[in-house]
């Protein structure tokens, strides 16, 4: 077994490594001076099983992790799988209009492309995109860290809010595991990176209020979701996701909230500038490292899918 990292997070590559007592393959993965992408492997992985773990939320970690699968297969690894804690591109996942693209299927033909033959994924944007893979593929969730975590307050009246339509199953699921209840709202996109709240469905007041979400990306949602947990009486609110992406007015919409705290896992590296934030990180390095186990050894990874 062999584990390489790009540069989208390898402090997370590092974790899984250690936990499966190996070390990160030697690899420079930099730019040339017009900024096109650079790899050479400095390992030999000719027969190796080799695990590159990349989350792809630039265009730039994408096309890494491209050439990266490229370079391995030219050195005759046997087997490439790609660890993605965060699958970009993947909301573009149907024809939701006329003349728009579905990237999700694009990016998983280009994986193909680049040589990759399994891929171990976690929370995709919408499972079904599982599907888009022609190659085989493992799903796992975050739940069961965040899960896991939550058990350990005590929290009052649980209800588990969903921001809006497409992430009630990803809260249904929440709820089911904390033994909560689910609310949903009701939330309509006014922008790309603007929402507004039209309803909401299941009862919040004095309730401890968990709004779960698969990512955060500018947090319009999550900030609205908050906003309207609290004007409709939760007793305290706890925003959760598997990928911080964070991005655009993030920073300046989770600050102006006054947060107790967030919770989220390390799929995505946290900026810098989060740091002054109540931001509690958990790792899904010990389940990926764990997967990565049973899928070298050929174990069932089953009981790692919730
Ligand atoms: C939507 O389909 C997703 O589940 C998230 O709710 C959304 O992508 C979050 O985006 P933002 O943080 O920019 O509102």
């Amino acid at each position: 077994m062999r584990i390489f990292s790009g540069n989208s997070n390898r402090q997370l590559a590092l974790a899984i490594a250690q936990s499966l007592d190996q070390r990160l393959g030697e690899m420079t993965c930099s730019r040339f001076p017009d900024g096109e992408i650079k790899v050479q492997i400095h390992d030999d992985v000719r027969g190796a099983d080799v695990f590159i773990i990349q989350s792809t939320h630039t265009n730039e970690f994408l096309m890494e992790t491209l050439i990266i699968a490229d370079a391995m297969k030219r050195a005759s690894a046997a087997r490439i799988t790609c660890v993605l804690p965060y699958y970009g591109y993947a909301r573009q996942d149907r024809k939701h209009d006329g003349r728009v693209p579905i990237t999700a299927k694009l990016v998983a033909n280009l994986f193909t492309t680049a040589g990759i033959d399994r891929v171990l994924a976690v929370d995709l944007h919408a499972i079904q995109i599982q599907g888009f893979f022609d190659i085989q593929m493992d799903h796992l969730s975050a739940l069961p860290v965040l899960v896991d975590y939550l058990k350990q307050d005590d929290l009052e009246n649980p209800v588990v809010l969903s921001p809006d339509t497409g992430s009630i199953k990803v809260a249904d699921k929440t709820a089911k595991l904390l033994g909560a209840n689910l609310a949903i709202i009701d939330k309509r996109r006014t922008g790309d990176s603007q929402t507004e709240v039209a309803n909401v469905i299941g009862e919040v007041k004095n309730c401890d209020v968990v709004i779960m979400d698969d990512m955060i990306s500018t947090a319009g949602s999550m900030v609205n979701a908050i906003v309207t947990a609290r004007e409709r009486g939760a007793r305290r609110v706890i925003p959760v996701t598997s990928h911080p992406i964070l991005c655009g007015s993030a920073y300046e919409r989770l600050s102006a909230v006054n947060l107790d705290e967030l919770v989220v896992s390390d799929t995505i590296p946290l900026k810098r500038r989060f740091a002054d934030l109540p931001i509690t990180v958990l790792s899904v390095a010990p389940l990926l490292g764990e997967a990565i186990h049973r899928i070298h050894t050929n174990r069932s990874v089953s009981s790692l899918i919730i």
